[in-house]
């Protein structure tokens, strides 16, 4: 039997080494403790522009085979800034996946070429599926709806940072809680720590189902609440905005229909509860341009954060040589 081969299995809450990170169930509170104290470090680095050769001579494949911006540069310019080279497989149809080749026999490949995989893929469970047969680490760069534990763990370190805990939060999530993964991600990170209640807001065609509401609570979540009301938000310490992923809708009309209805403005948080705004983006129609200005509008610092913690994540995962 091929090494390689070995299922994917979830590892017990212990510190690095980690070799899968395919969900927020990969990664323990100690483990994003771990991250985030290096991430600080990184930053450090990044706000010297400055680098380190910590990772020179690793190879870093990047195969990304759904559109992104943030997370295939920033793990670029992560991997630049630790000496490390980048190969990339960019779009299905410049690859062989197009001739037919499976995305088990792609990785097994790739794998041999590089010291850690990150993969973004439009198929739910694809991530674990390709962790399945790697031979080396893997990254789950976002699974089509169902999670992106890297956005998560930036998500954490811009709270972490810009409100000072990760506990005793109401957080309101929209506004579409059905099919985004950055929301997925979150609410099983926030999971973790205590006391955190959480919203969900979108149109009801939009809504989890109660079996996905049950698994957050038991999950960690103090409470778990629905609603198509976007009022509701005024009443969150952090509210946390994407778009409609209208790539996973049967139904396009659903998101003409809202997109208008889910979109923040200013004057809808005047004299809220709101201190914080996060956003993974790309912003579409959830925030409307001038929230930009308000205090609370952190978007752009926390897609800034995406250089620190994927520093760190990829410092982690290779050098400890799992
Ligand atoms: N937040 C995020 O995943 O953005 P991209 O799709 O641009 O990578």
């Amino acid at each position: 039997m091929e090494s390689d081969e070995k299922p994917y299995r979830r590892p017990v809450a212990h510190k690095f080494p980690l070799k899968y990170l395919v969900s927020m169930g990969d990664v323990p509170r100690v483990m994003q403790e771990e991250i985030f104290q290096t991430a600080d470090q990184m930053q450090g680095v990044v706000d010297l522009r400055s680098g380190l050769e910590s990772l020179g001579g690793k190879v870093i494949a990047l195969i990304f085979l759904e559109p992104s911006s943030r997370t295939i540069l920033s793990f670029q310019a992560a991997a630049a800034r630790l000496g490390a080279s980048v190969i990339v497989h960019q779009t299905a149809s410049a690859s062989s996946l197009a001739k037919g080749e499976s995305l088990e026999d792609t990785i097994k490949v790739v794998a041999g070429y590089s010291d850690i995989v990150v993969l973004r893929h439009e198929a739910s469970g694809a991530a674990a599926r390709a962790a399945s047969v790697c031979s080396v680490p893997l990254i789950n760069g976002g699974d089509g709806g169902n999670e992106h534990p890297t956005q998560t763990l930036v998500d954490l370190y811009t709270i972490r940072r810009e409100f000072g805990r990760l506990d005793h939060l109401k957080v309101g999530l929209g506004f579409d809680p059905l099919h985004s993964r950055t929301i997925h991600s979150l609410c099983r990170g926030l999971g973790y720590y205590d006391s955190n209640e959480i919203v969900l807001i979108g149109p009801e065609e939009l809504f989890l189902d109660d079996a996905a509401l049950a698994a957050m609570t038991k999950d960690g979540l103090s409470k778990v609440t629905q609603t198509s009301d976007i009022g509701a938000l005024r009443e969150c310490d952090i509210i946390y905005l994407n778009r409609f992923q209208v790539e996973r809708f049967a139904d396009q009309e659903v998101a003409r229909r809202y997109r208008d209805r889910y979109r923040i403005t200013a004057n809808d948080l005047a004299g809220s509860a709101v201190k914080l705004i996060l956003d993974p983006l790309p912003r579409i129609h959830e925030i409307s341009e001038e929230v930009d200005e308000l205090p609370q509008a952190v978007y752009f610092r926390q897609a800034e954060y995406g250089v620190p913690i994927r520093m760190a994540l990829l410092s982690l995962m290779v050098a400890s040589g799992v």
